[in-house]
């Protein structure tokens, strides 16, 4: 129980978003959360969750949030929201078509940093940036292949988290990139390895255990480095 803390989890309608907006709550944190439409995020009912609402492809609505989000302060920010949908998802990038292609890369890399970029201002000193990242994103270790068009979208992110973190090299702030295993959700498909218990419990208690450390690290939930 950690009390007194407060989130603001981006993309937490379903899957690991929602369960992490349950998982700070049952901690005791102050959670506001965000669905692009209304969600079962609604049902989460007590006084310590906000539901607000936006999309991050939409650079409006997410100034918008900012301008509605004036005066509040969160320990943690945390961009979950992500996507794989491609109209086939298991096109190479030989195959798929540019609008798709396109539109994975601007979920999955560009909006979250948008919303890190036009956000970060509400984390104090003391606390946390985070994105949802993937094992996937990893370069290093992509020796089997598949997935090509989510994988590039997550190296994206990866890499301008890391430009973000170069540009900011003084600030004192922690910056995540989580790796969250493969787990059953609309995403990850009912064949994955994890269910979202198994995920995201470790997924918060990581973000909890290198709050204050700074510096950029790219984890598993488990807290283990992964390979860029
Ligand atoms: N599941 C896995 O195995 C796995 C593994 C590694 C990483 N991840 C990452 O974990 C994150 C969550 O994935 P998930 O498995 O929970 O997927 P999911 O069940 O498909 O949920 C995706 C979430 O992202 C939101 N979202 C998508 N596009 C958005 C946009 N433009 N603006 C705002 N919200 C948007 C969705 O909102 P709507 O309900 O409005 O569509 C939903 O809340 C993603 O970043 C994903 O890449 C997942």
């Amino acid at each position: 129980m950690t009390a007194g803390k407060s989130a603001l989890i981006i993309g937490a309608s379903r899957g690991l978003g929602y369960a992490l907006a349950a998982e700070f709550l049952s901690r005791g944190w102050q959670v506001a959360a965000t669905e692009r439409t209304p969600s079962a995020l609604h049902e989460l009912t007590g006084r310590d969750l906000v539901v607000e609402t936006v999309d991050i492809a939409v650079p409006e609505q997410v100034a918008a949030l900012r301008e509605r989000l004036a005066g509040s302060a969160f320990d943690l920010l945390f961009v979950n929201a992500g996507t794989n949908y491609t109209t086939d998802p298991s096109a190479t990038f030989a195959d798929v078509s540019t609008e798709d292609f396109a539109q994975v890369m601007v979920t999955n890399a560009l909006s979250p940093m948008r919303v890190v970029e036009t956000l970060q201002d509400l984390v104090p000193a003391t606390g946390t940036i985070g994105v949802m990242s993937s094992g996937q994103g990893s370069v290093t270790d992509n020796t089997n292949g598949g997935f090509e068009v989510y994988r590039a979208s997550k190296s994206a992110l990866n890499q301008l988290m890391r430009s973000f973190a170069a540009r900011h090299a003084a600030d004192p702030r922690t910056l995540l990139l989580m790796a969250p295993g493969w787990v059953k959700t609309d995403l990850g498909g009912p064949g994955a390895r994890l269910t979202i218990d198994e995920s995201i419990p470790g997924v918060a208690d990581t973000i909890e255990a290198w709050t204050g450390k700074g510096g950029l690290h790219y984890l598993d939930r488990q807290g283990q480095t992964v390979n860029w």
